[in-house]
């Protein structure tokens, strides 16, 4: 054990008093709160007073530069002999949960941990530090894990940023940062939010949703997934939209599974979400300033260099600005079967988006000439949503037809159809062909798909969306 650790924790028990006030362990005080708190907030008063004791006795940056093997078997005998000099009247498993904290509070995420390392949890929400939230299979519950307070909340977020080199303050108080597991982190701080630190992490899951589980959990149908697999399969240019969380980078990813193990694909995404299983793929991810506003690399940037990288198909995780007009010409040059998400509620909105990012590109094009280049390149938009009772759907899949004049027009192909809300406040409705059979279809068998027409046929019910 360290040196320091054993002199100070001698020092300690040799002067009883000592051990009461420099512990914060007050035998008294934990006779009440054991018999009070709920076992999670006994844990936590444990651990933040073996913590803060430890702050005492512990040389922190010391522990801190040790790797992290190490510092973990000093924290947790330094932290177990200050419990058994204060005699804690603590069942083993108790002990053993709170010593681990008191790991997490010095090396990790504090509080963060646990709900990390459960797998079944996608989205972390902090929205104060006394009010956390966490999403699994899609449906949002409040936990019980608590920061102390919002210096605590803002010391974790502080060391999560710190992490990857970028920094919150006053001056700049949001951030998005990543954790080493591929986990994408956004904290904002006042004054920018109002009521403390807010956090907000999603999670990098390795078993992403498959066709099946989608069309199990009842986001599409089996003729929409055959249909989709075919559009890809046949280099259709395809965008997908929806709003936040309505799960457009698993989509992504389930087409993307499409793509043949022959062709060579590029990725571009501000952080690396998407799966691919095929051989030919390079990731690519943009970089934000430094700590000294320097060394940013925009999307924009990537997608002119991807497209000179011999891409089959280009990737782009989320169009957010002037790259949708390097996209587009992409998409017109001869990148066909390019694959793309941004954020918006309808695919006539979806259009409206490209237009004002592709104004956003700087290059004067009149409004028929951008409208021209959508309507030649994009083929296919998904349309996403997260509905009242929480659970995500593709409601739409439109074709882009052409123009008339200097409209885009459009014709949906497949749509989710609402029926009503069952006792439980579901969403009842199905999915169904409109019974438009798409231009694309022709194109679809000259790639050599031998797709069924009757695939367009419209339904009363094709699948029951529970
Ligand atoms: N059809 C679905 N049914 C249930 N859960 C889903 C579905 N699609 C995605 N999810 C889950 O919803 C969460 C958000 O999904 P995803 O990251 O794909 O959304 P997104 O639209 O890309 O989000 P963002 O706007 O933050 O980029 C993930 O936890 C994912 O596992
Ligand atoms: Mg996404």
């Amino acid at each position: 054990m360290d040196k320091k650790i054993k002199t100070n924790l001698r020092l300690a028990s040799v002067n009883d008093n000592s051990v009461k006030s420099s512990t914060g362990l007050k035998k008294a005080e934990l006779s009440t709160s054991r018999l009070t708190d709920t076992d999670e907030v006994g844990d936590n008063n444990w651990i933040r007073r073996t913590h803060e004791s430890l702050l005492n006795v512990l040389d922190l940056s010391r522990i801190t530069s040790m790797p992290p093997d190490k510092a973990r078997v000093q924290i947790r005998e330094a932290a177990t002999k200050l419990l058994d000099e204060a005699n804690a009247p603590l069942a083993a498993s108790t002990r053993q949960r709170v010593v681990k904290g008191v790991e997490n509070e010095i090396l990790g995420y504090g509080p963060l941990e646990l709900l990390l390392e459960d797998p079944t949890i996608s989205d972390i929400l902090v929205n104060r530090y006394d009010d956390v939230y966490v999403e699994r299979k899609g449906k949002l519950e409040k936990a019980t894990t608590q920061f102390r307070d919002n210096q605590h909340l803002l010391n974790i977020i502080n060391r999560i940023v710190s992490n990857v080199g970028r920094r919150i303050d006053e001056s700049s108080p949001m951030v998005d940062a990543r954790l080493h597991d591929g986990s994408r982190v956004n904290a904002i701080i006042p004054p920018l939010a109002l009521d403390g630190p807010a956090m907000s992490i999603r999670r990098f899951i390795k078993d992403k949703l498959s066709t099946e589980d989608l069309i199990n959990i009842g986001s599409m149908n089996d003729a929409m997934a055959e249909v989709l697999a075919a559009i890809v399969k046949s280099e259709l240019n395809i965008v997908v939209s929806g709003g936040t969380g309505t799960g457009k980078t698993t989509i992504l990813n389930i087409l993307s599974s499409h793509i043949g193990r022959t062709e060579r694909i590029i990725t571009i995404e501000d952080s690396a979400e998407l799966q691919l299983q095929q051989p030919h793929v390079v990731r690519l991810e943009t970089r934000p300033q430094n700590i000294e506003g320097k060394g940013a690399i925009s999307q924009r940037e990537l997608v002119t260099n991807s497209l000179r990288m011999r891409p089959d198909r280009v990737i782009i995780g989320e169009v957010r600005g002037g790259e949708a007009l390097d996209m587009l010409q992409a998409m017109n040059t001869g990148h066909d079967g390019s694959l793309a998400t941004l954020h918006a509620n309808t695919p006539r909105d979806a259009i409206s988006r490209l237009e004002n990012m592709v104004s956003m590109a700087g290059l004067k094009l009149p409004t028929s000439a951008m409208r021209s280049q959508i309507a030649s390149a994009v083929d296919v938009i998904l349309q996403l949503e997260r509905m009242e009772d929480g659970k995500r759907r593709i409601t739409s899949i439109t074709e882009i037809q052409g123009m008339e004049g200097d409209v885009i027009t459009m014709s949906e192909i497949f749509n989710f159809t609402r029926t009503g809300l069952d006792e439980q406040g579901n969403i009842t409705g199905y999915f169904t062909a409109t019974g438009v059979v798409p231009k694309f279809y022709e194109k679809l068998k000259q790639r050599g798909s031998d797709m069924s027409p009757s695939l367009f046929k419209p339904r009363t019910i094709t699948r029951k969306a529970s």
